[in-house]
């Protein structure tokens, strides 16, 4: 019997601080810049050169000068830094790292739909979240993060109407706060989704005083609940203005404590759900699938290997001058 072999299928388990060593060590030798998002592992987090969230990412992407980028995040993002830098390679850790809400909103289905309402005579303008495909990104007019999305909005000419894909709970949110009527796509993010107000007043109940953060990709059902909406960059500000310890509830994917911990020691943040155990631990089963992928294993591979690669798509020319002028002015 052979030992110390890895079985099929599985990794063998390696230190994470060897790992982080490792992963600074080839950053260097490869001359790769570590992008991460603040949804990915804290350990990931804290061996990147820059994390934030997706508007940050985007900008900070157009500031990298290495030839390689890493991107610790999902598909559509490494997606998007590599349309704003077509000459260097753009690598994921994982090509299935996907996003529920980029999957509901298919480019064929979109054109579909667009088309449709052009023949039932509406006069709009398509904004879609930055959680949608290349492909998807090259058929609209604006592209918004939760970090721009009313400025954005405020740019859609007033006489037109918005069709907003895919993420209706975003969408709804965001006609809601600035009085813009919207045709909604009915797509969701299977994180936000997830919480159940039952779980969120069961939380406040144990932990009172507290103030709940979220993000406006939960449903409103959460978000009527919430002291406080705002992506995730917005809540971290949020949190580091107030100086006296304070307990959040915190209504978004659960690697998201890690860079509010960082940013703000003096409080105290709880996952939602946060259901407290006797040990006085709360769970958190919110954690995003697709970002998960992003193991500090995969990430070393990936620095590594130098794949996967994100492959340069003929779309990608149309759906760069969206972000470009959304996210870059
Ligand atoms: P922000 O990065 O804009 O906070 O949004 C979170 C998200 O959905 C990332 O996929």
């Amino acid at each position: 019997m052979s030992v110390g072999l890895p079985i099929a299928g599985q990794e063998t388990c390696e230190d994470p601080l060897d790992l982080m060593e490792e992963i600074d060590r080839l950053k260097k030798e490869t001359d790769t810049t570590i992008l991460a998002h603040y949804y990915v592992d804290g350990e990931i987090q804290d061996v990147a050169d820059f994390v934030g969230d997706s508007l940050k990412l985007a900008r900070d992407a157009t500031t990298v000068t290495t030839s390689r980028i890493l991107f610790s995040g999902v598909h559509f993002m490494a997606e998007t830094a590599k349309m704003l830098n077509p000459e260097k390679t753009v690598l994921i850790p994982d090509l299935n790292a996907g996003c529920s809400l980029a999957e509901s909103c298919r480019p064929e289905d979109l054109k579909m739909f667009q088309d449709d309402l052009r023949a039932n005579g509406h006069n709009f303008e398509t904004v879609a979240y930055i959680n949608t495909s290349a492909a998807v990104k090259s058929l609209v007019d604006w592209i918004v993060t939760s970090g721009n999305a009313r400025e954005i909005i405020d740019r859609v000419p007033a006489d037109k109407e918005i069709l907003f894909v895919p993420d209706q709970h975003l969408g709804r949110y965001l006609s809601e706060v600035t009085g813009r009527k919207m045709i909604l796509w009915p797509g969701s993010c299977m994180v936000h989704e997830i919480f159940s107000v039952q779980d969120l007043l069961r939380a406040k109940r144990n932990n009172p005083g507290s103030e709940v953060v979220a993000h406006p990709e939960c449903p409103h059902s959460i978000l009527e609940h919430a002291d406080f909406i705002g992506g995730t960059e917005a809540i971290r500000k949020h949190v580091m203005a107030v100086a006296e310890p304070h307990t959040y509830l915190v209504a978004t994917e659960a690697n998201m404590i890690h860079p509010l911990e960082k940013a703000a020691p003096q409080h105290r943040f709880v996952p939602v759900p946060g259901v407290m155990t006797s040990t006085g631990e709360t769970c958190a089963c919110n954690r995003c699938p697709h970002m998960a992928l992003n193991t500090l294993q995969a990430v070393r591979n990936c620095l590594r290997d130098g794949k996967p690669e994100i492959e340069w798509q003929p779309f990608f020319d149309k759906a760069r001058d969206v972000v470009a002028k959304s996210l870059l002015k």
